[in-house]
């Protein structure tokens, strides 16, 4: 087993600091979703995969499970890439299907500390797959990414919808720039579906959305030394229909100055003010086929489930 870093904690605490310091004094402000995900965070996503109103973790992973073999049949992988692989939970039914032409696995994840006992438990659960951890940020793992041999990169979840529209094709541009001809892309999107379904899927009965939320700011004050209190802002998922996007945001209750010395900023909310955490973009099938289309992917296959919330799509690097 190997775990290439490339993506240090101190380059890591860079780009956060630069993301961080952007969203903050930008108007509206806004942060990015990535520090969403410290320890508790991530955490906390996974308790909320497990929510009655988020289905898109489960609906994927019934996806998978039902059509493993078919995904095995089409793309017959030898070199399966997984980009932010976290666990690597949901990905056994894949190696499991894909077992006859596998030859190496590669998680990609930010989180050494995710991906560390990921790959210890793989390489003993796999022992003819060759388990390759890459500690680094998307675009770092897919530079140091060895060529040939039928590849196909999984990018799983739906976290495609966390781009903004012109970062998602430059991001999918790169991809298929990495592929060579007839190699796979297996990636997970969810659909639009009614807002009622939607936006309790992001604003849970339980809280656990919104304690999730909220727990950018404790990452801000761990980070960077702030002085937000959590307790002082609620959480708002807030349908956006003209761009087919949950938001969430965070809601200042009351008029305050929050001090951010890691920054070296005071940054003002105003009551009732409004800071975007998250986009979570939802797609219609033809148009998403048309964005892979225009970077250079054919899709090949695609898998809905029967309430037509959620895709996985098997795309090919055209010539
Ligand atoms: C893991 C990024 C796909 O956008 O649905 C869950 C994150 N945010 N609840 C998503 C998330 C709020 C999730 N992704």
């Amino acid at each position: 087993m190997t775990v290439d870093v490339y993506l240090t904690p101190t380059e890591l605490d860079a780009t956060l600091r630069a993301e961080a310091l952007r969203g903050l004094t930008a108007s509206p402000k806004y942060l990015s979703p990535t520090l969403l995900y410290d320890e508790r965070g991530s955490e906390l996503f996974e308790r909320i995969t497990e929510l009655p109103e988020y289905y898109p973790t489960r609906t994927e992973f019934a996806l998978l499970c039902e059509n493993a073999g078919e995904i095995a049949d089409t793309t017959a992988t030898e070199v399966l890439v997984e980009l932010g692989s976290g666990s690597s939970e949901k990905t056994r039914v894949l190696l499991d299907a894909l077992a006859p032409t596998l030859r190496t696995y590669v998680p990609q994840d930010v989180s050494e500390a995710a991906l560390r006992p990921a790959v210890r438990r793989l390489t003993a659960e796999y022992p003819e797959v060759e388990v390759h951890g890459v500690v680094g940020d998307f675009t770092a793992s897919l530079a140091h990414l060895p060529a040939g041999g039928h590849r196909t990169i999984a990018f799983l979840g739906g976290t495609i919808g966390n781009f903004a529209p012109t970062e998602r094709a430059e991001f999918l541009t790169g991809l298929a720039a990495i592929l060579e001809p007839g190699e796979w892309l297996l990636l997970g999107a969810g659909l639009v579906v009614d807002p009622s379904v939607l936006v309790p899927a992001y604003d849970d009965a339980a809280g656990v959305t919104a304690e999730f939320d909220r727990n950018v700011l404790r990452v801000l004050n761990d980070r960077f030394g702030a002085d937000f209190d959590p307790d002082l802002f609620v959480h708002r998922a807030v349908w956006d229909a003209d761009n087919e996007w949950i938001e969430m945001r965070l809601e200042a209750t009351r008029a305050m100055t929050v001090h951010v010395p890691g920054l070296g900023i005071d940054v003002d909310f105003a009551e009732g003010e409004q800071m975007r955490t998250e986009i979570s973009a939802k797609f219609r099938l033809d148009r998403l086929a048309a964005e892979l289309d225009a970077a250079g992917f054919t899709v090949r296959r695609e898998w809905v489930d029967a309430d037509a919330r959620f895709v996985v799509i098997a795309a090919c690097r055209r010539r």
